[in-house]
């Protein structure tokens, strides 16, 4: 079996200035080099709003920081007369290895939809950039479809956006989970990423299917990251409010320890 590197990614979402944004790099970086550990066995990555990302960009590059970061979101355009918009070409010109696209605040907020996601995922191949496609359900889907319909069916057409042989990560987000304390069961997580796994193996081939991570999200913490990482497809976990305190996502990339 292909091994996945897990991936730990802290979505700081509306939170953090530039100024904030580089104190709290400095220190994370500082936590988790504590005790030559060397960032345990995960990958770790933060999504800054978009003014943190040159300050992020110049302490990763200046001190080595084995962090990666990226987006929150990216224009489905390149360039053009599309006012407030960042394009995939100046997230690359910065660095930046991943972008969120379609978190669940962005699809009900801004209207965003499988269609719009699925254009989005292919202007981030353009630039080099690897899409982390958020997908799931609502309470109310869950009540109507059960829990994998509806994110299989974003997932699907999310990926028709793929450019074939480039990497994509999947994150499973179930609304009511994020933000609300209640996470997921590892269970629940799992059934929903063995079905996401299957789709990016029939869009992407079976390769893709083995080496693609999936990442659980909502409510996830120090206390119950261990149990998601031990189930077979998840590879990682896709943090908000936890990420946004030092010593909490330190705790949670060492998850093994
Ligand atoms: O993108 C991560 C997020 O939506 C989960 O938020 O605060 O439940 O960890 P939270």
């Amino acid at each position: 079996a292909v091994k996945r590197t897990p991936l730990i990614a802290g979505n700081w979402k509306l939170n953090l200035d530039h100024l904030q944004a580089i104190a709290f790099v400095q220190k994370l970086h500082w936590k988790l080099e504590e005790g030559n550990h060397d960032y345990a066995d995960a990958e770790v990555a933060v999504f800054p709003p978009f003014t943190d990302l040159r300050s992020v960009q110049t302490l990763a590059a200046a001190d080595k920081y084995s962090l990666a970061y990226g987006a929150q979101d990216l224009s489905a355009h390149d360039s053009g007369a599309y006012t407030g918009e960042i394009s995939g070409a100046f997230l690359a010109a910065l660095d930046a290895k991943y972008v969120l696209i379609g978190h669940s605040e962005r699809r009900e907020y801004h209207h965003e939809t499988d269609e719009l996601i699925a254009e989005k995922v292919a202007a981030a191949h353009r630039h080099g950039i690897v899409p982390i496609i958020c997908v799931g359900e609502t309470a109310d889907d869950l009540e109507k479809h059960g829990a994998s319909a509806v994110p299989v069916a974003q997932l699907r057409t999310a990926l028709g956006g793929a450019k074939k042989g480039s990497e994509v990560v999947v994150a499973y987000e179930p609304v009511w989970a994020i933000g609300s304390g209640q996470a997921a069961t590892a269970e629940q997580a799992q059934q929903v990423a063995e079905a996401l796994r299957a789709v990016v193996a029939e869009e992407l081939g079976a390769e893709a299917g083995e080496s693609t991570r999936i990442l659980y999200g909502g409510s996830v913490k120090s206390g119950n990251i261990a149990g998601f990482l031990r189930e077979k497809d998840v590879d990682g976990a896709l943090v908000g409010g936890a990420s946004l305190v030092v010593d909490e996502f330190a705790a949670i990339v060492r998850f093994k320890s």
